[in-house]
């Protein structure tokens, strides 16, 4: 395959994605030292292509990693000098233009302000904590405006009193309230590890809330407070949480836009979910079965009428992707139903997606009140006899289907009585 063909393959395949990213709010917590490694540049060109491809962003930069110890007054305007810096840096990088970046010359609009209400951490153990807060409330109403305006809003761990006084406060903290107060669809952690790894050292690519729970007891520090907060989010209601490096070129797109992401992705369900079809998986079903259908696989159907049929199909997605589809076209006037474009992406099948697909479709037959299923197969047959079909002949189909057999693929026909 030549560069370019890889590079439109590369490109369609990110279609459903994009698609189920669009208009989604997506919390980005940068722990310290991302704004200040070489790949930063690179996360900074990454942010700015997911506005730029629709989802609404809020970035919350740590400077200074946070401890309860008191502040004096010196060191709490060191404190906010050094935030402030940072975050004109940020700023400065979105400002730039872009240079040598597919973004060269687009205008992207950070809003950074008072979004934080913060009270002070007060005393522990006898110690008053000064210039150490914890957040109070979170200006939903100013953020959700900034980002309806599509800016990119920008947030910097300090707080501020009703009374006027400035906090420092612990990262981990404002990301957390962040997501929750929001309602975030997704909160990215951005550290210096790639993400959760298994007593063996290899790395986990997702896990559930439970399973990440039980990975707190050996996980290093650094780590276990960025899995504590991820844990915490989904909890708290976020569909999604993830770790990912800050130092990995491209990081950000390959978590948010490809198969298997670069990093560990946590969520409160199961990660693979069997459901009927709606109308945001239909990129990922044409995705699936259109190579099938263009060599012979899979009878042909136009997208027109998958789209129209969209909702005789289920669907496994993993993580808001289509990894697995099959309809059930039924019609009223009948007492048997087709089914139909039976596919699991290839990277996973054998793992029985294909015979949970074919089971449900008959658990809705059988709802139906329907006598039969069909299928319609050229190398599939031995597949559907183990699931309990049997050979048949065009004779079995509805009428309506009984012509259009004739000109099919020269496929068999194999029946299962419900
Ligand atoms: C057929 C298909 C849907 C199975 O999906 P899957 O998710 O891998 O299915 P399962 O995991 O439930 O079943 C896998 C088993 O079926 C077997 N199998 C797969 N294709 C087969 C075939 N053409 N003939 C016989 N057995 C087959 C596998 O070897 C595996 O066997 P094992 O469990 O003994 O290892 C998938 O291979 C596919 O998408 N094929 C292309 C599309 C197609 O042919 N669709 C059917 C026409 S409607």
């Amino acid at each position: 395959m030549t560069d370019s063909t890889d590079t439109i393959d590369w490109f369609r395949h990110t279609a459903p994605y994009i698609n189920s990213h669009r208009g989604t709010t997506v919390v980005v917590g940068l722990r310290c030292g991302a704004a200040s490694d070489e790949n930063f540049i690179n996360v900074v060109h990454d942010l700015a292509l997911m506005h730029s491809l629709g989802v609404r962003l809020v970035v919350v930069h740590e400077q200074n990693a946070f401890n309860s110890q008191p502040l004096s007054p010196v060191a709490i305007h060191r404190a906010v000098a050094d935030t402030l810096a940072e975050r004109t840096h940020i700023e400065q990088m979105f400002s730039m233009g872009l240079p040598n970046s597919p973004l060269h010359n687009a205008r992207l609009r950070v809003i950074a302000g008072n979004f934080i209400t913060a009270r002070p951490l007060g005393v522990i153990n006898g110690v008053d904590r000064s210039g150490r807060g914890l957040v109070r409330h979170i200006d939903v109403a100013g953020m959700t405006h900034a980002l309806d305006g599509a800016a990119i809003c920008l947030v910097s761990t300090l707080g501020h009193s009703p009374a006027g006084e400035v906090f420092t406060l612990d990262a981990l903290d404002v990301m957390g309230a962040v997501s929750r107060s929001l309602g975030a669809d997704k909160l990215i952690i951005m550290s210096d590890f790639d993400g959760v790894e298994s007593t063996d050292g290899k790395l986990q690519r997702q896990l559930t809330v439970d399973a990440a729970r039980r990975v707190l007891e050996t996980a290093g520090e650094g780590q276990k407070e960025a899995l504590m907060l991820a844990c915490d989010a989904c909890d708290s209601g976020v569909p999604r949480s993830h770790l990912i490096s800050y130092a990995l070129d491209g990081g950000l797109l390959k978590e948010l836009y490809t198969h298997d992401g670069i990093g560990t992705l946590i969520s409160p369900d199961e990660y693979e979910q069997i459901k009927g079809a709606e109308a945001h998986d239909l990129a990922g079903i044409l995705e699936l079965i259109r190579p099938l259908q263009q060599v012979g696989i899979l009878a042909d159907r136009s997208n027109e009428e998958i789209e129209r049929r969209l909702d005789k199909f289920t669907v496994i997605t993993k993580d808001s992707r289509v990894i697995a589809c099959a309809a059930l076209l039924d019609n009223p006037a009948d007492n048997i139903a087709e089914i139909a474009s039976v596919a699991t992406h290839p990277d996973y099948r054998d793992s029985g997606h294909g015979e949970r697909l074919v089971a449900a479709l008959i658990d809705a037959g059988k709802q139906a009140k329907l006598e039969r299923v069909y299928v319609r197969t050229t190398q599939t047959g031995h597949w559907f006899q183990e699931l309990g079909f049997t050979m048949s002949s065009h004779e079995v189909l509805p009428d309506s289907e009984k012509q259009k057999a004739k000109i099919d693929r020269n496929s068999k026909i194999l029946v299962r009585a419900l």
